[in-house]
């Protein structure tokens, strides 16, 4: 069994230009030189390092059931996600993981699941798509709504549109604003969740993205009627140590890397941040 703490040698196998936009996003398949897995669950994420440079948590955005490898999907903001951007295919870094809670999948069996996400905050939800679509009987229909500042900001673009054509899910994609050749949702994500308008029955809600976004999206799904248990999301709150000792990623008396980052909306709604 791995140790979560121990730095593990990983290999870089391939890197995609996920979206080419202002800020970035390259994904990253990886696989552990030892041949090993992370037995990660989806929503947990792994501190990714480059020697000499640091180290970055990032969440897993592929699903457990995909095996052959580990994808990270990263923005370029600082010195170790810019570091990232510069590796190629046959490049090594450290991956130390998995942390974090994960989400309850398991619970979640026979309801119908509706997924938010805008920009990066795809990344952490694409592993409850994609485990999903590989236990299809297991779960009820699928929505997937997303959007990003612009169609360059958009992650996973190539897949979520053949799953819009081909199913077996229900696929929303929005942009901030008009484009040439957009004719999908232009406008916030929050309020292309009150166009599609999911119906709260037998549903579990999750979403990720900017704060400001999260805070709408759970605005908007009360007024749909989901109630505060139905409501889950994952916070990427800046973290160091992710085992609870620094006290860096705190909201409230929750510890993030600790006690999250996936929460439902039940346990954050009486913090000030909400
Ligand atoms: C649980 C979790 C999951 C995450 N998943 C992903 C992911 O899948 N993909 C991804 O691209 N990023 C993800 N992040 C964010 C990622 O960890 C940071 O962007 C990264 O650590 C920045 O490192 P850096 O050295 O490049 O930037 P730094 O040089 O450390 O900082 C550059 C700038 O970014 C700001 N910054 C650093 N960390 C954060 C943060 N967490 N939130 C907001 N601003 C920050 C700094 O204040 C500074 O302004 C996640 C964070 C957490 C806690
Ligand atoms: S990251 Fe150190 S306490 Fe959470």
């Amino acid at each position: 069994m791995n140790n979560p703490y121990l730095p593990q040698v990983a290999k870089i196998i391939d890197v995609k230009d996920e979206a080419p936009g202002e800020r970035p996003i390259k994904t990253f398949k990886v696989v552990l030189e030892n041949g090993n897995s992370l037995n990660h669950r989806p929503g947990q994420c792994a501190i990714i390092g480059i020697l000499g440079i640091g180290e970055s948590m990032i969440s897993i955005a592929s699903s457990p059931t995909r095996k052959d490898c580990l994808e990270f999907s990263v923005m370029r903001l600082g010195t170790v996600t810019s570091a990232l951007h510069e590796c190629e295919p046959g490049d090594t870094i450290s991956l130390r993981g998995p942390y974090g809670n994960g989400f309850p999948l398991d619970d979640w069996k026979g309801k119908n699941i509706v997924t938010i996400g805008g920009g990066i905050g795809q990344a952490p939800l694409r592993p409850i798509v994609q485990s999903i679509l590989d236990n299809r009987s297991d779960f009820g229909d699928l929505t997937v709504i997303y959007g990003a500042r612009s169609s360059h900001d958009l992650c996973f673009k190539d897949e979520l549109l053949a799953l819009e054509k081909d199913g077996p899910a229900s696929v929303h994609l929005s942009i901030d604003a008009e484009e040439p050749g957009w004719n999908k949702f232009v406008g916030f994500v929050p309020n292309n969740l009150l166009e599609i308008k999911p119906s709260p029955e037998n549903c579990i809600a999750i979403t990720c993205g900017p704060v400001v976004m999260i805070k709408y999206v759970i605005k908007n799904l009360l007024e749909l009627g989901f109630t505060d248990a139905q409501i889950f999301t994952t916070m990427e709150n800046r973290m160091k140590c992710g085992i609870g000792k620094c006290g860096r990623c705190n909201v409230g008396h929750l510890y993030i890397c600790k006690d999250g980052p996936v929460f439902s909306y039940d346990t954050l709604k009486d913090l000030p941040e909400f």
